[in-house]
């Protein structure tokens, strides 16, 4: 039986995972020694992720999390699997032989970090451990260097940061999980915090205002070429198939990327818009030569300062 103490601990850290616009899209339900990762779809962004593929992917990192929390409190987790209503499911048991994991260390210094990253390529032998990482079954991890990932993503990600800011639908979503604030971000516990982008406080009626009015196709496909030239090297995600299992089968990849990264004191953010597009994802998929393989996730990765930390909900919040 899971000890009550160690249950919140192990959610506490799972808690911690990325989401997609900081959405936080779970709810965890304890029952005697298993734990149940619960999609809230209330928390899903049908705009920029209809399918709820970024959705179920938050989950997968979230269950990554678990499984390593779990690990150093002395459990083992077995049969870890995509059920068809109840989420994830996740048996956990006491076990002396359990070993701590390594990236444990990680789990709370790790954040995606949005400005800009040293231009410069990564020493061999940083990229050659961060292409050693273990895939998930039926999921693939891509590394390139900055030379040729600048050649290959930067035409793709412009074009799909154009496409996305001249819908307004898309602004209008991220306005609404956008938070302008400190107090607005500590209200809500979850959303974009503006400090986490390097933008300063504006408010809610100003900084919407901005993002509306301000911000257009033209100074985001500028802001975004940046962010590719200012880079170390990308990380594509690819999937077999694109369904849940395979969503969350690449978010415990992701994770471990995060971890395993920050562990090396190299940061990372995402490039996610080409994957977002259906037009620029077939593209995508052409300009990583897969045979098969669907993008997942597109990352950028370098040396850069640390920002402030993105929030979270509190426990009881998400907790059943
Ligand atoms: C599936 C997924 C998709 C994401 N897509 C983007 C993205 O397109 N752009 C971005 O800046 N961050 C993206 N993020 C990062 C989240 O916004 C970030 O995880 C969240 O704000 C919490 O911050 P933290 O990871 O630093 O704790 C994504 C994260 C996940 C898990």
């Amino acid at each position: 039986m899971l000890h009550n103490e160690d249950y919140t601990r192990i959610i506490n850290y799972a808690s911690r995972a990325p989401s997609s616009h900081n959405t936080q899209p779970w709810r965890f339900r304890l029952s005697h020694d298993i734990i149940r990762i619960i999609p809230d779809l209330s928390r899903s962004l049908p705009v920029v992720d209809p399918d709820n593929r970024a959705l179920f992917i938050s989950l997968g990192c979230a269950l990554e999390n678990l499984v390593i929390a779990a690990s150093r409190f002395g459990y083992s987790s077995k049969g870890c699997y995509a059920e068809h209503d109840a989420g994830i499911r996740v048996g956990l048991q006491r076990s002396v032989e359990t070993k701590g994991d390594e990236l444990f260390h990680y789990l709370k210094s790790r954040q995606v970090t949005r400005n800009l990253y040293r231009p410069e390529e990564l020493p061999t032998d940083q990229t050659e451990t961060l292409r050693r990482i273990t895939p998930e079954p039926g999921t693939e991890l891509q590394i390139y260097s900055r030379e040729e990932g600048v050649k290959r993503f930067l035409p793709l990600v412009t074009e799909a940061g154009i496409l996305q800011f001249r819908n307004q639908q898309f602004v209008e979503e991220l306005v609404l999980w956008s938070r302008y604030s400190r107090r607005e971000a500590m209200q809500t516990g979850d959303g974009i915090w503006s400090a986490t982008l390097g933008i300063p406080s504006a408010g809610r009626w100003v900084g919407s205002l901005i993002m509306k009015h301000l911000v257009t196709p033209a100074s985001e496909e500028k802001r975004l070429s940046k962010q590719v030239v200012h880079s170390g090297g990308f990380a594509l995600l690819l999937a077999e198939k694109d369904n849940r299992e395979h969503w969350i089968r690449t978010g415990r990849l992701y994770q471990r990327f995060g971890l395993t990264s920050t562990g090396m004191g190299i940061r990372h953010a995402h490039l996610n818009m080409p994957v977002e597009e259906p037009v620029t994802r077939k593209k995508l998929a052409a300009v990583a030569g897969t045979v098969g393989s669907i993008p997942m996730l597109l990352l950028r990765f370098g040396y850069a300062e640390r920002m402030p930390y993105s929030l979270r909900r509190n426990l009881h919040e998400i907790i059943e």
